[in-house]
């Protein structure tokens, strides 16, 4: 029996594919490397086992996707693969509603025809919006506002609907902000260009890739007037999959359901630039600019109810999460490339 890790070879996949191993499981990724390089999978070997599969296709090539799951004994599915930078789904919307609901229609038809049970997807807390009480729990309304939450908020609704009338088990996780890394150093974030996320941003001004950090406003209500999310080590992320997949035989079986990974605790903007000049070692430059058009002033997760169903809770805080990117960065200053 194998597991299959759609997106594996990208950031959270290739953590996720690193603890499925190490649960036991026989891990099998599909990528089409579209944001990620075969590097990556070499790094998740070297952290796993020399002989650990990846297909490289596109997931909405049904031929490719029904061969892998031919040619293992797939019984569980991770379903990562999906495009995810905000800005760029309003600028091309149609790629985003393409690939995003292609991938998540193909997986589950497929999963359906081989009689697969056993999904765990990755949504997001942009589902929430702009959310009306915080800390947010899984019973707040949704809904989205750029067309990449749209994304996943339909995907949501489609597994539901499937769920519902072919028996899938289904658990929906809805991330808060991932950062981090591998605490070897082997793998981590290695975004495109210039970063859209504070973390990977901060941290290439760090390894001196850019110049200087723009805060974006601080005039919010909050403490120190700059945003505050709810940052989640990868590496307990990666942990929440595994402990969602063994509650889809237990506590969440015969359901669709969604849960929150987060920590439950909120940091700001200023806070988390503090945290990463302690990793770091020096200051880390950067001046106050403009809001940035969407952005929430303050979300972090309610995580009481992933601690009921999936027996799980993070276990990383801040200055763990800025110590392992900064490890990863520095060893890695052009990510992959190197
Ligand atoms: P990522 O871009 O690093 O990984 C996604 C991987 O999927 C990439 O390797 C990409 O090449 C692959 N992929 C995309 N479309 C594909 C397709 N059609 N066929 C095959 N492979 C395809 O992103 P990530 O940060 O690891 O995010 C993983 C998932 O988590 C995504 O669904 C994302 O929307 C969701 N998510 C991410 C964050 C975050 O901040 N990183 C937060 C919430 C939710
Ligand atoms: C964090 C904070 C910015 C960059 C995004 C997606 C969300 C989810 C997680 C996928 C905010 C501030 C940022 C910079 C800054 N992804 N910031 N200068 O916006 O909370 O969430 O990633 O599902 O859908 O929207 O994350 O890392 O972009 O921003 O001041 O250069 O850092 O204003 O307060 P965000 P982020």
């Amino acid at each position: 029996m194998a597991v299959l890790v759609t997106g594996g070879a990208g950031y959270i996949g290739s953590h996720t594919a690193v603890a499925l191993h190490e649960s036991g499981r026989e891990v099998v990724l599909i990528d089409n490397f579209n944001n990620s390089s075969p590097a990556a999978v070499e790094a998740i070997r070297s952290l796993t086992t020399p002989d650990l599969v990846c297909v490289e296709a596109d997931l909405r090539d049904r031929g490719q996707l029904n061969a892998v799951f031919e040619a293992h004994d797939i019984d569980e599915v991770v379903h990562f693969a999906a495009h995810k930078a905000v800005g760029e789904s309003i600028a091309i919307p149609l790629e985003y509603y393409g690939n995003n609901l292609g991938s998540t229609i193909a997986v589950a038809e497929t999963m359906v025809e081989h009689g697969v049970r056993k999904l765990v997807f990755s949504s997001s807390c942009t589902v929430y919006g702009q959310p009306d009480a915080i800390p947010v729990t899984e019973r707040a309304p949704t809904g989205a506002e750029s067309p990449y939450g749209q994304t996943k908020h339909m995907s949501e609704q489609i597994l539901r609907d499937v769920a519902e009338a072919a028996d899938l088990d289904v658990a929906l996780l809805r991330y808060f902000n991932p950062v981090g890394a591998h605490e070897s150093g082997a793998i981590g974030e290695d975004p495109n260009g210039i970063p859209d996320n504070l973390v990977p941003f901060v941290m290439q001004v760090a390894v001196g890739r850019l110049k200087k950090l723009g805060v974006f406003g601080d005039d919010y209500d909050t403490p120190d007037g700059t945003c505050i999310r709810d940052y989640i080590h990868v590496v307990d992320l990666a942990e929440g999959h595994v402990s969602a997949l063994e509650a889809l035989d237990a506590k969440l079986r015969g359901a669709c359901t969604a849960v929150n990974l987060g920590t439950g605790v909120g940091s700001s903007v200023l806070e988390v630039v503090a945290a990463a000049e302690a990793a770091v070692g020096e200051p880390i430059a950067y001046e106050i600019v403009d809001r940035r058009p969407g952005d929430v002033a303050q979300i972090y997760a309610d995580p009481a109810y992933a601690e009921e169903v999936l027996g799980w809770r993070s276990q990383r805080n801040l200055a763990e999460m800025m110590r392992d990117h900064w490890n990863w960065q520095s060893n890695n200053p052009n990510g992959f490339a190197d």
